[in-house]
């Protein structure tokens, strides 16, 4: 029986939790070895539970996330406790600030990963964002009661992390998709391609994904169909991923997104989930 408790920890743009339905049945849980190449928010990885798997993020504030959830718990949920206490526009603002200098090369891991699940708590929308010099520049969002320290996810997502073997990286999603294993299976949700300039968000890491790094995961899904290993891709629907996946299976699902700015723009958009199985 899964643990319903295992849900994501924080809030990513992108976030699969309402494709859930769609995507859980093309995922094999019976492979060797489930990858999750592009991790983000991790919705598909808690929802499924494998025993066994690689999950990657080129985001290294993330994955220290995940890495000081799983080995300094204690540690952080104390650090979370004086955030809620001290929560405010002004502290968030405060906090916020802690990488334009120097100061956040000189915290630790786990001051750190609170910061950023505080941040992420507390930011307009949820949304992790950083402009071109890698400083995360959401507003404030002004909730009532922000939910800083799910204590009960948190502790579900540390002993998963410990009790299985969840090898947790931090690259290029390249690297996770060497030496596989013929019966892995390989769950790929990439920054998707932009269906217009205003919807456009590059926002997770400094260097964004532009159509050249499309082109490169197609290259990357050839090699992976090649040697037999089963994959499925999330990307949104649109003329330039339709004709690099002419060869494969492409399946349209609905998805409501709001991360567009202009708010007539937001609601039920179509995506497609590629896959080779
Ligand atoms: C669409 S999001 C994944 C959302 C995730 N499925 C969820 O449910 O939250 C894409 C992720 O790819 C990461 N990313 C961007 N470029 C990357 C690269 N070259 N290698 C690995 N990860 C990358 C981003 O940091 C982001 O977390």
């Amino acid at each position: 029986m899964n643990n319903l408790l295992l849900s994501p920890l924080l809030k990513w743009v992108g976030g699969k939790r309402q494709l859930l339905s769609d995507i859980l049945p093309m995922v094999d849980n019976k492979c060797s070895t489930y990858v999750e190449p592009f991790i983000g928010g991790g919705a598909v990885l808690f929802s499924m539970q494998p025993k066994r798997a690689i999950i990657n993020d080129y985001n290294h504030e993330l994955i220290n996330v995940y890495r000081v959830v799983r080995d300094n718990l204690d540690e952080l949920l104390e650090l979370l406790y004086i955030h809620q206490a001290n929560n405010s526009s002004e502290y968030y603002y405060e906090v916020r600030a802690w990488d334009r200098d120097e100061y956040l090369n000189k915290m630790t891991n786990i001051e750190k990963a609170a910061r950023i699940i505080y941040l992420n708590k507390t930011c307009y929308n949820g949304l992790y964002r950083v402009n071109s010099a890698g400083q995360f520049n959401s507003p404030y969002g002004r909730y009532k009661n922000p939910n800083i320290v799910n204590e009960a996810v948190l502790k579900a997502v540390s002993k998963y992390f410990k009790n299985n073997d969840i090898d947790i990286r931090n690259g290029d999603y390249k690297d996770t998709l060497i030496n596989l294993d013929k019966r892995s299976f390989v769950y790929l949700d990439p920054p998707y391609m932009p269906i217009s300039s205003s919807s456009s968000f590059t926002g997770y890491t400094e260097g964004g994904f532009g159509y050249e790094h499309q082109v490169e995961l197609k290259e990357e899904c050839d090699k992976l169909t090649q040697k037999g290993i089963r994959f499925v891709q999330s990307n949104s629907d649109c003329d330039e991923i339709r004709e690099l996946y002419k060869e494969y299976k492409i399946k349209i699902v609905k998805a409501k997104r709001s991360i567009n700015s202009v708010a007539k723009k937001r609601g039920e958009i179509n995506e497609v989930l590629i896959y080779n199985v």
